[in-house]
């Protein structure tokens, strides 16, 4: 059994927690926030993640997992590893704000009591760790070894625990081998591959994988505009691509660009770094200025199919949240759609299954309703935002019956073009070249092409 403490309780740290103790350890996780902490001690997730919930109780029950606000209380001469969990967000020009990052490093310093393992999962610009070492060294009040060892995290929301539990690799930098072994011991357990490098490379692996995905998905929106000119069903590329082992089948859904808490601020961190070091990040600009084109687009295209005039039209939007299974609202395409379609004059109205906690307060000007089949119920449109699975299989029937005009926006690509016509809707997706022919004969099985 080993002692780890874990410094933030947002969607890694906690997580990284969980299922650090999970696996046998005895963990501290720590947050300056006693609002999230008290919850915590009685149970309730900050956070939605599917499983976390149940994984955290058992663990506490254990105890195996405990809480708290002070190092003094998450720091002991029996702790080996300090993960650093904590925000970094985006900075006024796209950098990487690390005030929390350094905050952490001074605190830890401060309270160590023996040797110790300094882990940093937050996605920190390359560099970083040997400036968390320098603050450490600085902030001591007696010298005691220590080493940084980077290991960023790749855990997607939605999916974090299983992401955890079964990783496609662990990443470990350091310039302490021994450090990075006693590290990569942590993550036996996992039987992922582990990769040691130096410090500044495993932050940019974590920098370049995210940066790739998002090129994916840019690459992929963009033959979606191309398909949708020349007829083609960007769906079926995609799904004709990816068998290639080459090119593989995730990360190739076409729709609303890319959203959430990290591939918009890590490829724009990337791309700061780069050009702080005099190279023009030609791709990773062009990756970030197709992705803005995409929630635009969404707004155009309802318009259009509105008969060119979205005032006095009332529109549903279908899912608010950045991506299905999550909560959470950062960078999502469907504020900036709300926003976009509120200000031709439509009335918008929203359901999520999850999110529309989060949601309202980002969307004042948008009406929280308590199902799709309310959505549906004298509108003029629905927008699919979020691919949530409850919307895949909806009594479109019964939808079709209560909207004001049956048109569907589908964004996220969920539904058949040609079952849509035939139901009798006005249908359009993203990048789905459709002529009123029929579809040319090809057909996919969903559970071969998984994307995401
Ligand atoms: C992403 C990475 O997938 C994780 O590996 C990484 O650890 C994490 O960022 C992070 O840096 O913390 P996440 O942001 O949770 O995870 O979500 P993804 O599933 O990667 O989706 C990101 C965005 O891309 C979403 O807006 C999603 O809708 C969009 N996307 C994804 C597409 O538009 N098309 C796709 O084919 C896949």
């Amino acid at each position: 059994m080993k002692q780890i403490t874990v410094v933030g309780v947002g969607y890694v740290g906690l997580v990284t927690a969980a299922a650090f103790s999970d696996l046998g350890n005895r963990v501290v996780a720590l947050d300056i926030s006693e609002e999230k902490i008290e919850g915590l001690r009685r149970g309730e997730m900050p956070i939605y993640e599917p499983g976390l919930e149940e994984l955290v109780r058992r663990n506490v029950e254990a105890g195996r997992l405990t809480f708290t606000t002070t190092y003094e209380e998450a720091l002991d001469e029996d702790s080996e590893f300090a993960f650093i969990c904590v925000g970094t967000p985006s900075g006024v020009d796209g950098e990487a704000d690390l005030k929390y990052v350094e905050a952490s490093a001074k605190s830890i310093a401060e309270h160590m009591q023996a040797p110790l393992i300094v882990i940093n999962k937050s996605t920190v610009p390359v560099g970083t760790g040997d400036w968390v070492a320098g603050i450490i060294k600085a902030s001591q009040p007696k010298p005691i070894d220590f080493s940084v060892v980077s290991c960023p995290e790749f855990l997607r929301e939605g999916s974090a625990i299983p992401d955890f539990m079964r990783p496609h690799r662990t990443v470990l930098g350091s310039m302490d081998r021994e450090a990075a072994d006693k590290v990569a011991q942590l993550h036996l357990p996992l039987r992922a591959p582990i990769v040691i490098t130096n410090l500044r490379t495993a932050e940019m692996i974590k920098y370049a994988s995210n940066a790739f995905l998002a090129t994916k998905i840019s690459f992929i929106n963009e033959i979606a505009n191309i398909c949708e000119a020349l007829g083609a069903d960007v769906k079926e590329v995609a799904a004709g691509m990816g068998f290639d082992d080459r090119i593989g089948p995730h990360f190739l859904n076409a729709g609303l660009g890319y959203g959430g808490s990290c591939f918009p601020k890590d490829v724009k961190a990337l791309a700061f770094m780069a050009e702080e070091m005099g190279i023009e990040p030609t791709i990773l600009n062009s990756v970030m200025s197709t992705n803005e084109t995409r929630r635009p687009l969404v707004v155009e295209r309802v318009k259009e199919m509105l008969g060119g005039d979205l005032s006095g039209k009332t529109i549903g939007l279908l899912g608010l949240a950045f991506k299905p299974n999550t909560d959470d609202m950062r960078d999502a395409p469907s504020v900036d759609i709300a926003e976009g379609l509120i200000a031709g004059g439509a009335t918008v109205r929203g359901y999520d299954p999850v999110s529309m906690e989060v949601a309202s307060p980002m969307m004042p000007g948008v009406e929280m309703v308590d199902n799709p089949y309310d959505l549906a119920k004298g509108s003029d449109a629905l927008v699919v935002a979020t691919e949530w699975n409850e919307f895949k299989n909806l009594d479109l029937e019964s939808i079709k019956a209560s909207m004001k005009q049956p048109v569907i926006f589908d964004g996220r690509n969920i539904y058949d073009p040609d079952k849509m016509q035939m139901d009798g809707f006005v249908y359009r997706g993203l990048g789905r070249g459709y002529n009123g022919n029929g579809s040319n004969g090809m057909t996919i099985q969903e559970q071969d092409v998984e994307t995401a």
